[in-house]
C-alpha cells in the first residue's frame, strides 16, 4: 500500500514543527565527511569499510543486521578525532535538521567509543557543545546533549564513564542518559548501578534506553523497571504484549521510533509492518526520528514522508505525533508552550487542504 506524499502533505510535513529524540551524532557521519577527515588527521581505514562514497552507499543498503552496521558505525567514528572534527559533525547535523524545521533536537552520543581510542573527553563534549550553542544562535533551535553507555562494555566501564562525565552533567551540558550499541544479550538490568548512581547525583536529568530494537518486549520492560526510565528508544517490540501497551499509554512513555532504521536492520521488511497504527489506536506516545541519517539513507524529515507514504496518516494523528513530541521533550514549559502554538499555526494553515 502506497499513499500519496506530494503536493501539500508533503509540504505540511515539512512545516510541521519538529523534536528529534533519537540521533547518534556520530551517526551522522556521511561517507564524504568521514573520508575527509580520516584524510586530515592521517587515518588508514580497515579493509571492511568500502573505499568510495559510492560503495559506502551500496554497502549502508545492505546491513544484514544491527551487529552489521555497528560494526561500520564504529569504524566510521575512528576519524574524529579533534575538537573541531566532533563540532563540525554536530554542525552539520543541526543545519540539516533546521532545515527540515526540526526545532528541538536531544542527541545521543557515545563517549565511550572515543575515549576508549585514546580521545580526550574534552574534545568530544567540547565540540559537540560548542555546536549545540552555536546552533541555537544561528537556526533558533534548542538542543540537548545525551550522553549513552555502550552495553556491550560492563557496567563497570559504564561506571567510570559517569565518574569522567560527572562536570558534564553538573554544569548543565549533558542533560540525559541513555543506553545503546548490541541489545541482545545485554539485558538493561546490567546497568542499574550506573543509572542509579547518575539519577541519585543529578535528580534533574532524563533517563531513556534503547530497548525493543532487536531484543523482545522484556528488554522494555527491564528498562522501566530496573533502569526507571521515561523514555524507550524504538520500544517497537512494545507491540507484543497488550498490558505492556496499555502501560505505556497510561503513564505516557515516549517511544522514540526510527522508520527508515527498522528497515534497514531487518527489524522489519516493511515499513508499513511497524505497529504505528496500533501506538496511535491505544494511544502510546511515539515521535518520528532519524538513528543514524548518514548509515539509513534519510533525516527527520525523510523518515515523515516514509511514515505517510506507508500509513496515510490523518492531520489528527500528526498533530498526536507531533504534540506527544513536544510533550514529552526534555525543554522547559516556555519552549514547550512556543513549540506547541507553532504546531496548531500550520495545522490552521492547512484547514480545509489535506
Ligand atoms: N548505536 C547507534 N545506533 C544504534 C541503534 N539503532 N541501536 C543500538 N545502538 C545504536
Ligand atoms: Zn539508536
Amino acid at each position: 500500500m502506497s499513499f500519496d506524499c506530494s503536493g501539500h502533505i508533503k509540504d505540511f510535513l515539512h512545516e510541521l514543527p519538529k523534536c528529534e529524540h533519537h540521533l547518534h551524532l556520530e551517526g551522522t557521519l556521511q561517507p564524504s565527511l568521514l573520508f575527509k577527515l580520516a584524510e586530515r588527521n592521517n587515518i588508514t581505514l580497515p579493509d571492511l569499510l568500502p573505499k568510495t562514497v559510492e560503495e559506502c552507499d551500496e554497502r549502508y543498503n545492505n546491513f544484514a543486521n544491527l551487529q552489521d552496521f555497528l560494526d561500520h558505525y564504529y569504524i566510521g567514528m575512528s576519524v574524529l578525532i579533534h575538537e573541531e572534527d566532533f563540532y563540525d559533525l554536530a554542525m552539520a547535523y543541526f543545519e540539516k535538521a533546521h532545515s527540515d524545521q526540526c526545532l528541538h533536537s536531544e542527541v545521543f552520543f557515545d563517549p565511550q567509543g572515543h575515549v576508549e581510542r585514546g580521545i580526550d573527553i574534552d574534545n568530544v563534549v567540547g565540540g559537540f557543545n560548542r555546536a549545540c550553542q552555536d546552533a541555537t544562535t544561528k537556526f533558533g533551535t534548542t538542543n540537548k546533549l545525551i550522553m549513552c553507555l555502550l552495553r556491550h562494555l560492563p557496567a563497570s566501564e559504564g561506571l567510570k564513564t559517569i565518574e569522567m562525565t560527572h562536570k558534564y552533567y553538573e554544569q548543565g551540558v549533558i542533560h540525559g542518559l541513555g543506553l545503546d550499541s548490541t541489545e541482545v544479550p545485554n539485558i538493561p538490568s546490567i546497568f542499574t548501578e550506573c543509572y542509579q548512581d547518575l539519577k541519585q547525583k543529578f535528580p534533574h536529568i532524563g533517563l531513556t534506553s534503547h530497548a525493543g530494537e532487536e531484543g523482545d518486549f522484556t528488554y522494555i520492560e527491564e528498562a522501566l523497571d530496573h533502569l526507571k526510565v521515561t523514555r524507550i528508544d524504538h520500544g517497537v517490540n512494545a507491540v507484543q504484549k497488550d498490558e505492556l501497551m496499555e502501560h505505556l499509554a497510561k503513564e505516557e512513555i515516549l517511544l522514540t521510533v526510527c522508520p527508515m532504521s527498522n528497515l534497514k536492520l531487518r527489524v522489519v521488511d516493511d515499513i508499513g509492518k511497524l505497529p504505528l497504527r496500533k501506538f496511535l489506536d491505544k494511544k502510546v506516545p511515539f515521535s518520528i526520528n532519524s538513528d543514524d541519517p548518514a548509515y539509513f539513507g534519510g533525516y527527520i524529515l525523510d523518515n515523515y514522508l516514509a511514515v505517510q507514504k506507508h500509513f496515510g496518516l490523518s492531520v489528527d494523528d500528526w498533530k498526536f505525533i507531533a504534540l506527544s513530541s513536544i510533550k514529552h521533550s526534555w525543554c522547559d514549559d516556555v519552549r514547550k508552550q512556543e513549540l506547541t502554538d507553532l504546531v496548531h499555526s500550520v495545522i490552521s494553515k492547512y484547514d480545509g487542504l489535506l
